[in-house]
């Protein structure tokens, strides 16, 4: 069931008021829960309820605190879970609602021989952050020792979420920008990947006509509108990916979370011109069941360009206007340094939906070459 209209919070409402949720366990962010406001809109809605809140404190998923929240969750035994929060917050939420802590849990995740049981309980998911389109994936990240690892399957999307504006509104604008520039990578690299399909790439195209447009606006002078429209082509944007999953600039972006702490969708933009553009240079070589340079035509036509080499120009200035921070060393990351320990963190997977085969000499070219 999705809520994504104006009047998300009185269904909200009625959803809780329900007599089957007596026990609520509320997973939340530290700041987000308060900034967003959503403290205020749930005092109202949780009268008569038992409720206990965990918040997180890792700023990305990782397993020492997916462990905690799982134990704390199986000891409050709740019927319903909200997760309010980023990214990180729904993913734990994902995850914790259906998996135990086992022996060996890190060595299951890492080698995907994890047992995913029924889940716990309800899960609603309602994002303070527009971009990653958590609440609609089959997938959440984790990080064991730095490294990235994904839990998959349609037994963790949630069973509710709720798109309400006025819970992203109040969000830092290092966030928003970050997570924002999370819901254009994110449906770009839809397009391109090799498991995209019909289906993804007109989810993938409608997150990008509503992100292109009301993305700046949406830093400089957040409104409901805007707000609503971010909320939604971030939703859009997960539902694409839910089906063909990210490509280089996703999965060459972890490490520059987990080692120089850089946000996710931040993260993303380090890379996400200079992958598109090795791509479209080599689409001749392609790998993939569709017409790869037609794709690239979609794309241009979506962002209003001419070539790549406009598109590429496209990117950089957007992340200038959104005040992302391009250069590595500004950001203390040394690539030619540091290149075989983050090349180490690379989620293999995300790799293999690239629609060029890619070795890891490409990689170092391609970071390198200023
Ligand atoms: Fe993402």
């Amino acid at each position: 069931m999705a809520n994504i209209d104006f009047s998300a919070t009185s269904d909200l409402e009625n959803l809780i008021s329900q007599t089957k949720f007596e026990r609520i366990f509320f997973l939340c962010g530290k700041k987000s829960y308060f900034l967003s406001g959503a403290n205020q809109t749930f005092k109202k809605i949780l009268k008569k309820k038992i409720t206990k809140f965990y918040f997180k404190s890792s700023s990305f998923p990782e397993i020492v605190e997916l462990k905690k929240i799982i134990i704390s969750l199986k000891k409050f035994s709740p019927d319903l879970i909200i997760a309010v929060g980023g990214g990180t917050v729904i993913d734990y939420a994902k995850i914790a609602n259906s998996i135990d802590v086992e022996k060996n849990l890190e060595k299951k995740i890492i080698n995907n021989s994890y047992t995913l049981k029924h889940k716990l309980a309800k899960l609603i998911a309602i994002p303070t952050t527009a971009g990653s389109g958590a609440e609609v994936t089959a997938n959440a990240v984790i990080y064991i020792n730095k490294i990235k690892y994904s839990v998959e399957s349609e037994l963790i999307k949630p069973d509710y979420f709720f798109l309400i504006p006025k819970f992203v509104m109040g969000a830092p604008k290092k966030i928003k920008s970050s997570a924002g520039f999370d819901a254009i990578a994110q449906a770009v690299e839809s397009l391109i990947s090799k498991k995209s399909n019909l289906k993804s790439v007109t989810f993938a195209k409608k997150s990008l006509k509503i992100s292109l447009k009301y993305y700046l606006d949406f830093l400089s002078n957040p409104t409901k509108e805007n707000s609503f429209a971010m909320c939604l082509a971030a939703n859009l944007s997960g539902k694409a990916i839910s089906i063909s999953k990210t490509t280089v600039p996703h999965a060459i972006s972890y490490p520059f979370t987990s080692h120089y702490n850089i946000s996710h969708g931040h993260a993303v933009s380090l890379t996400l011109e200079k992958f598109m553009k090795f791509n479209y240079l080599n689409f001749n070589k392609s790998d993939c069941n569709f017409n790869l340079k037609n794709r690239y035509e979609d794309i241009f036509s979506i962002f209003k360009v001419i070539d790549i080499y406009d598109f590429e120009n496209f990117i950089i200035n957007l992340k200038k206007k959104a005040k992302l921070e391009s250069d590595f060393a500004k950001l203390k990351i040394d690539l030619s340094n540091d290149f075989n320990r983050i090349i180490q963190g690379v989620n293999l997977l995300r790799l293999r939906n690239n629609p060029i085969n890619l070795k890891k000499s490409d990689i170092k070219t391609i970071l390198l070459k200023k």
